[in-house]
């Protein structure tokens, strides 16, 4: 399914884009196990997602930052989602872009179809980690993907990750790693995307 130097596409989608965010860290950390893992991946952060317009099923026009949003999602291979928790629920900047994921209802893998989906979140205590962790699941059902045996749930009172590029090797970053190896370890059980099919490399 993955000849030669082809390697999956694992799209990873999330943050707040805060200074500090320990949302954007936990996502940068489940991308590298993906890498490691073997994958190639593709970021879209806050900012990122900051500009895509709100979404409303009668508008149809669709900006640049869209369509690449919804290029990659097509070509994914595996998906990593990275959500604070907001009012005992996933931010409205995540929901968000997932909503765009109604254009893709007509592709030949609608919506996350065949797509294993990795699921982060952060929250300020454990309730609400837990119930927007379910709730991120939830979203991924209804997308028709496949959520990772693993979900991270991480509570920023107790300081979970240590700064960029200082890696302790702690319980979290293990499952963050851990999540995006299991993304893309699906990926190359069951994967075998088009864009593989078709000869392209990353
Ligand atoms: C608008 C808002 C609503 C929040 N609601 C909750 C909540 O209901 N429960 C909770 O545990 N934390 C809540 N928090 C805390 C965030 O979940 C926490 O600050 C976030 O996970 C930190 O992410 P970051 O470090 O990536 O910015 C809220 C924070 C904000 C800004």
């Amino acid at each position: 399914m993955w000849p030669g130097e082809m390697k999956p596409l694992v799209v990873g989608i999330g943050g707040t884009g805060r200074p500090g965010s320990t949302t954007d860290k936990a996502l940068a950390l489940a991308l590298r196990g993906a890498r490691e893992a073997g994958a190639r991946t593709r970021l879209f952060d806050a900012g990122t997602l900051g500009v895509l317009p709100l979404f409303q099923p009668q508008r149809k026009e669709r900006g640049e930052t869209t369509i690449a949003l919804l290029d990659a999602l097509a070509r994914a291979d595996g998906v990593l989602l990275a959500s604070p928790s907001y009012h005992g629920g996933v931010s409205g900047l995540v929901k968000n872009a997932l909503d765009y994921l109604e254009d893709l209802r007509d592709d030949p893998r609608p919506y996350l179809d065949g797509r294993a989906v990795g699921c982060v979140v952060t929250a300020a205590g454990w309730q609400s980690a837990g119930t927007t962790l379910c709730a991120l699941r939830s979203i991924v059902h209804a997308l028709r993907g496949w959520p990772t045996p693993l979900g991270v749930a991480l509570n920023t009172t107790e300081h979970p990750l240590a700064p960029t590029g200082m890696e302790t090797g702690d319980r979290f970053e293990t499952q963050l790693l851990t999540v995006g190896r299991q993304v893309t370890e699906f990926a190359m059980a069951f994967g075998g995307s088009s864009e593989a099919m078709a000869g392209v490399t990353g």
